[in-house]
């Protein structure tokens, strides 16, 4: 039985975008600046209470097993057998169904609240896959590439069961250019339109890319990092589910980015590149010409994950 050390917490966890074109369910980088706050309370009921506030806040689910952070307590208190609940206080930040990690922010910080309130000792794994059940309640497969990041900050890569390498990520410049357009259920939209198979000749180019990329970081290319930006598996499908997408895309090109993709599972597009204002105002004006507004929020990449503030 685990006993509560803290009765009260406040967390902290930043957005992500994962993918980063070629490293579908795999890559993810946490951003700086961006990120959602969650105040988790022991409560003597067992059940967890869920209310939100912030950005978008009305549209969240609010009950424990559809919402990320909600579900997050819920497996802790029923894995645990706890004879206590959580009431979670969730403030969003991160834009909700853009791509942006907003779910696995959530669910990250409720993941590093819980093991903080009940001193839980998790292997990195095990809270990694804490999170991830997060995400799987919101999109219905537990992946792990948005939380990790949330998680541990930098870049991050899941591999097999949760394990996951992350290295400090590379300065460079992001921008994301969220259209005004809403999906329900988006994640689970956006997976739903790929293939069960994918060619040899894209996966060929792709596990290039993704290689591309890890060099990248390792060695602190932002140059390469951007032009790695790179996805023949995933792309293609998901670009019907986003307004004007080659345009946008090519704008972003043509205004001086080094790549540019889908953020996560979209609709929002992000880019790299050293001018990235400018990135941006191509891309909104490309939506613009599909007449889709859009939001431009300039970021970089965050060294540090979840944290207690
Ligand atoms: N890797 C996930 C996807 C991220 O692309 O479906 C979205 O949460």
């Amino acid at each position: 039985m685990c006993q509560v050390t803290v009765k009260q917490i406040r967390v902290y966890a930043p957005a992500s975008i994962a993918n980063l074109g070629p490293g579908f369910d795999v890559f993810g980088i946490a951003l700086d600046g961006i990120g959602d706050t969650v105040i988790l309370d022991v409560i003597p009921e067992r059940r967890v209470e869920i209310t939100a506030s912030g950005d978008g806040a009305n549209t969240i689910p609010l009950e424990a097993e559809s919402n990320s952070a909600g579900a997050v307590a819920f497996y802790v208190m029923e894995s645990r057998g706890l004879d206590h609940g959580f009431r979670i206080h969730i403030k969003k930040r991160v834009p909700i169904g853009k791509g942006m990690g907003s779910s696995g922010s959530s669910a990250a910080a409720t993941a590093l609240g819980v093991r903080e309130m009940l001193g839980l000792e998790l292997s990195q794994r095990e809270y990694v896959h804490l999170a991830a059940v997060g995400e799987g309640a919101v999109s219905g497969s537990p992946h792990a590439d948005n939380v990790a990041a949330s998680l541990l900050g930098g870049f991050t890569m899941v591999g097999h069961e949760y394990e996951v390498i992350r290295l400090d990520p590379p300065e460079v410049e992001i921008v994301v250019v969220l259209p005004d357009v809403y999906y329900e259920n988006k994640t689970r939209l956006a997976r739903s339109l790929l293939p069960e198979k994918v060619g040899l000749k894209e996966a060929v180019l792709n596990v290039g890319y993704a290689s591309r990329m890890v060099a990248a970081v390792a060695i602190g290319d932002p140059v390469l990092f951007g032009r790695s930006i790179n996805d023949h598996l995933i792309e293609p499908y998901r670009a019907e589910m986003i307004p004007n997408f080659w345009n946008v895309k090519q704008a972003a090109l043509e205004a001086g980015a080094y790549g540019c993709s889908i953020a996560g599972g979209g609709p929002s597009l992000f880019a790299v590149g050293e001018n990235s204002e400018e990135i941006g105002e191509a891309m909104a004006e490309a939506f613009g010409d599909a007449d889709v507004d859009s939001r431009v929020i300039l970021t970089r990449p965050s060294k540090l994950g979840a944290r207690v503030i």
